[in-house]
């Protein structure tokens, strides 16, 4: 398996491109990752009591689709999404309007602030695709267990680095789909290849999380990608 190739720090955010607006970017999410994003969802609030008034904190939102959709699942949720792109959060605040949605609010910050940024606690912090952009992935997410009550959890996912086989196949399929796509589809295919390459590895986080004596997690993995539970403990 290849090395991760870390990702340089001016090339953190994801920004608009003479091929690939984020507007764009936010449609292929909304059709494309829909189903997804929706099963994150589901799975993420099966974990803790989702009939409460959560607080509810995402990192890297990009476009927001995952914060909205989780407002919708309930208005008495206080979602806040946090991103470093203007021009992501350009697109969030657009579909936060088209969708009607009051209760989310997006903010232009790096996930490596959180425990200056907010003084308040989450009862869920998450995470999808932001993972293999972070510098320090292990300072966020302490600080996100700072930031969260306790018996709150944390839900990172992200695409792996080691697809299984089948992981393989549908990543092949997605290129040439994509390939014959146009601009957008060539644009779309680049960043997937990127993310790919420098992503992060199933295995990888949980010895990172291990070593930082952080011990009550979960991990599930799909072909092509990964998501880690973890819950807030009372010592932390
Ligand atoms: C692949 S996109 C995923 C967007 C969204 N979560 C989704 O699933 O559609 C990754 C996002 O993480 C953001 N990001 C990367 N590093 C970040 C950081 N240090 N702090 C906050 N956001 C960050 C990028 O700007 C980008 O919008």
């Amino acid at each position: 398996m290849k090395k991760r190739k870390p990702v340089p720090p001016n090339e953190e955010a994801i920004t608009d491109s003479k091929d690939l607006r984020m507007e764009e970017y936010s449609s292929f999410v909304k059709t494309a990752l829909r189903r997804p994003y929706l099963r994150l969802i589901d799975s993420a609030l099966s974990r803790i009591d989702s009939e409460k008034s959560l607080k509810i904190l995402e990192i890297g939102c990009g476009p927001g689709w995952i914060s909205l959709w989780l407002a919708k699942k309930n208005p008495g949720y206080r979602v806040k999404a946090i991103d470093i792109s203007q021009d992501m959060l350009r697109a969030a605040e657009n579909n936060k309007k088209k969708e009607g949605v009051s209760n989310v609010s997006f903010l232009n910050a790096d996930a490596g602030r959180l425990t200056d940024l907010f003084g308040e606690k989450f009862d869920m912090v998450i995470s999808n695709g932001s993972l293999q952009h972070w510098q320090n992935p292990l300072k966020v997410i302490r600080q996100s267990l700072e930031v969260l009550e306790k018996g709150g959890i944390c839900v990172i996912s992200d695409t792996r680095r080691d697809l299984t086989f089948k992981g393989k196949v549908i990543f092949r399929l997605g290129c040439f789909w994509l390939g014959i796509a146009g601009r957008r589809g060539k644009k779309m295919r680049k960043g997937w290849q990127y993310a790919v390459e420098h992503a992060y590895t199933p295995e990888e986080l949980k010895d990172e999380l291990v070593k930082n004596n952080i011990d009550d997690f979960e991990v599930i993995t799909k072909p092509v990608l990964f998501t880690v539970y973890i819950r807030k403990q009372e010592c932390f």
